[in-house]
């Protein structure tokens, strides 16, 4: 057990056992406040995020699995760290100077979250990350080149830290030795009523956009940006999930319920992006980010597997809110570019902040 200057504890303990024999650990951050998260080695996986709601009643708000070996077999993703490339790239093809680089095609013709073993499924070296401003950890991998096709060495950095003010800040940067892309990203699912009870349907969001990236039937970008207006897509005063999630509008058919990008803002400009709110147990989420973008899933695909504590993940279940560039951005000329280049750093920041009202 560590303790550092301010009130936070980071516990450990045994997960399972990666095929190769390493051990996988679930690290436990606290606050002062007794919220806490849980962390494990395996994808860099947020297991569990457990919050009071406005009666002080403390539940658990991320989806997820009680075993390592569930994880490896079903996981939609969950809580996961998502690279290199988070969401789509069309035909699992992108050209850097020239050279034209294919990618596993592993989502309906289309290369989606890092390919057949991303960032999600790889053994992250984690240890206590020394912070005055809470819990912390910092979790490494190096990514060789080529692995799952990407071009250079990349070498990547997460911090996850629980400050007592109840954010939960996701620090991601990455450094390459080759002109490559890199699109990272985090992955939990939400249900703010706890345990996942019920659907996230009666869940209000907000999200502070004008425009979001309309897609074609394979998810992948038309590359034009849409205004909001007048569409189930204007999220900017808050709205239940439920209210335009079935709607006859296309773009909603096309993405089975919402699975789009709303576009957020200045690249590197940390920003509130989405407020999600239960009104039933007055749970709130605040997300702000440096991303340029945030996909907001509803859990379309969710198919009732079965997760932690024996509740049950049917269809919309969990929401997810993944800061990130806009999908397919490697080819994509207009939209904000994914490319790095030696020398540079890649760095981008997520803050969830828990609260009650
Ligand atoms: C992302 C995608 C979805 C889906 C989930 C994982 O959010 O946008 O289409 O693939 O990941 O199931």
């Amino acid at each position: 057990m560590t303790t550092n200057p301010v009130t936070a504890t980071i516990t450990k303990k045994t997960f399972g056992k990666m095929s190769d024999g390493r051990e996988v650990f679930q690290y436990t951050l606290s606050n002062k406040n007794n919220i806490s998260v849980g962390v494990i080695n395996y994808g860099g996986i947020i297991t569990s995020i457990v919050v009071p709601d406005r009666n002080g009643k403390f539940e658990d708000i991320a989806l997820g699995f009680d075993t390592l070996e569930d994880y490896k077999a079903y996981s939609p993703y969950f809580g996961a760290i998502i690279g290199r490339y988070g969401n789509r790239i069309g035909n699992g093809r992108f050209t850097i100077d020239g050279t034209e680089y294919h990618v596993a095609q592993n989502n309906n013709g289309q290369h989606l979250h890092g390919g057949l073993k991303g960032f999600d499924k790889v053994y992250w070296t984690i240890e206590p990350f020394d912070s005055d401003e809470g819990a912390a950890l910092k979790l490494t991998y190096l990514s060789p080149d080529g692995e799952e096709g990407y071009p250079g060495n990349l070498s990547v950095e997460v911090i996850y830290l629980l400050t007592d003010g109840n954010e939960f800040k996701i620090l991601i940067s990455a450094t390459t030795d080759k002109k490559t892309i890199v699109n990272l990203t985090t992955h939990s699912y939400f249900n703010l009523l706890g345990n996942a009870k019920r659907d996230i349907l009666d869940h209000q969001i907000q999200l502070f956009a004008d425009q979001f990236v309309p897609v074609s039937s394979t998810l992948i970008p038309t590359g034009k940006l849409e205004s909001v207006g007048n569409t189930p897509f204007d999220f900017r005063t808050p709205h239940t999930i439920g209210e335009g999630i079935d709607s006859t509008h296309e773009q909603v058919q096309l993405g089975l319920g919402y699975d789009h990008t709303w576009v957020t803002g200045d690249v590197g400009v940390k920003k509130k992006i989405a407020v999600a709110y239960e009104p039933t147990t007055g749970r709130e989420l605040t997300v702000y980010s440096t991303e340029p973008g945030v996909q907001f899933y509803t859990g379309n695909f969710l198919n009732g597997a079965k997760g932690k504590n024996g509740v049950v993940y049917p269809k919309r279940y969990g929401f997810c809110l993944e800061p990130q560039h806009f999908p397919d951005s490697p080819n994509k000329a207009d939209f904000p570019t994914v490319i790095l280049k030696p020398g540079e750093r890649f760095h981008t920041e997520t803050v969830y902040k828990f609260s009650t009202r």
